[in-house]
């Protein structure tokens, strides 16, 4: 697993965080999250600093953590502020939480990994979220499987006429298309230039009369998969992201966000949509499941790609430079293809 801490993550959605303190993983890093003063919340590594019990087994009193197993009282610094069996509290850093950069944005509790440090970015803004007009629903889902395979997963057109039989595309109904990959330095992105129609009926339902849907799939660093849909409607607006958290070594956990304005009342397109998007994550669950399985069974990874296998070598790469990339990286791997496939 490639291990960029220093980038926010999403660690629970803001409901799930109530007034108890609770567990999550990052990047193989424990942490517990709770709510502290004025209810802001407050991450830190996952153990007491005494004998290393999980201060997520601990409870709150007055929005201080304390420990379950000799009552030491954290604030929301980390800084503990009481020892209850010694006689002179004086302070010790030593005796201190470690805290991590926490910020609660759109609904999400986002984490920066990375304790000792100030952050120099902000957590992902999801398009169009919140904006009139447009609609969101929300998803989670947790799978056995590397970042690096559910981003591709996400992202790769061609096996949506096997996984996702009829629901987004099918099989016999193929036309060759050019889709235009383009590399920057946080993201990678390709257009699907004259897919037009695309096949299967979840589109039918939800862009009635359209002549021609234009997708856009796009990894952005750390961890974001995003579709974007455009039709000839200039007012219908369709983006499903998922940000995936990676919890440890092939266990990751996806947030997804739809966020749409589109030809139905807003209402309707998410009864419809909510359904056929679960379905589809399921049907993705199984696969990479599957996939993680027989990885593990051999114990090995060796893929064969091919040109159309487009995102998975700029997925690694991005993943691989996070951000940095010098003047003598540029040519490797292209920054700019077209591509042919049929889809
Ligand atoms: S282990 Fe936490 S107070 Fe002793
Ligand atoms: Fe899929």
């Amino acid at each position: 697993m490639v291990k960029l801490t220093n980038n926010w993550y999403i660690a629970c959605t803001s409901n799930e965080l109530k007034n108890k303190p609770i567990a999550r993983t990052i990047l193989g890093i424990p942490l517990v999250i709770f709510r502290g003063n004025n209810n802001k919340p407050t991450a830190f590594l996952d153990r007491c600093p005494h004998r290393h019990i999980p201060l997520s087994q601990g409870w709150l009193k007055n929005h201080h953590l304390i420990c379950r197993y000799h009552g030491w009282r954290f604030d929301e610094r980390g800084i503990c502020q009481e020892i209850p069996a010694l006689c002179q509290q004086n302070r010790d850093k030593k005796r201190n939480a470690i805290a991590y950069p926490i910020i609660e944005q759109d609904n999400f509790i986002w984490v920066y990994c990375q304790p000792d440090e100030i952050p120099q970015s902000q957590p992902y803004k999801f398009p169009c979220l919140y904006e009139k007009g447009f609609s969101t629903f929300t998803w989670q889902m947790q799978c056995q499987t590397s970042l690096e395979n559910a981003a591709e997963n996400f992202l790769d057109a061609t096996h949506t006429h096997f996984i996702h039989t009829g629901l987004i595309r099918k099989d016999g109904q193929r036309k060759e298309i050019t889709v235009k990959v383009t590399r920057h330095i946080h993201m990678v992105e390709a257009v699907y230039l004259n897919e037009e129609n695309i096949s299967g009926w979840i589109y039918k339902l939800l862009a009635p009369g359209c002549q021609s849907v234009i997708s856009i799939g796009r990894f952005i660093l750390p961890s974001i998969a995003q579709l974007e849909y455009q039709t000839d409607n200039p007012n219908y607006k369709l983006f499903i992201s998922l940000f995936l958290t990676p919890v440890q070594e092939n266990l990751t956990q996806a947030y997804g966000v739809a966020t749409f304005r589109w030809g139905l009342p807003n209402w309707l397109g998410k009864i419809i949509a909510q359904p056929l998007f679960y379905l589809a994550a399921q049907q993705d669950k199984y696969i990479l499941e599957l996939q993680s399985a027989n990885i593990n069974r051999f114990q090995e990874v060796n893929f064969t790609d091919t040109e159309i296998d487009i995102m998975r070598p700029h997925i690694n790469y991005l993943l691989q430079k996070n951000g940095i990339e010098k003047n003598s990286d540029r040519h490797l791997p292209k920054l700019e293809k077209t591509v042919k496939m049929r889809v």
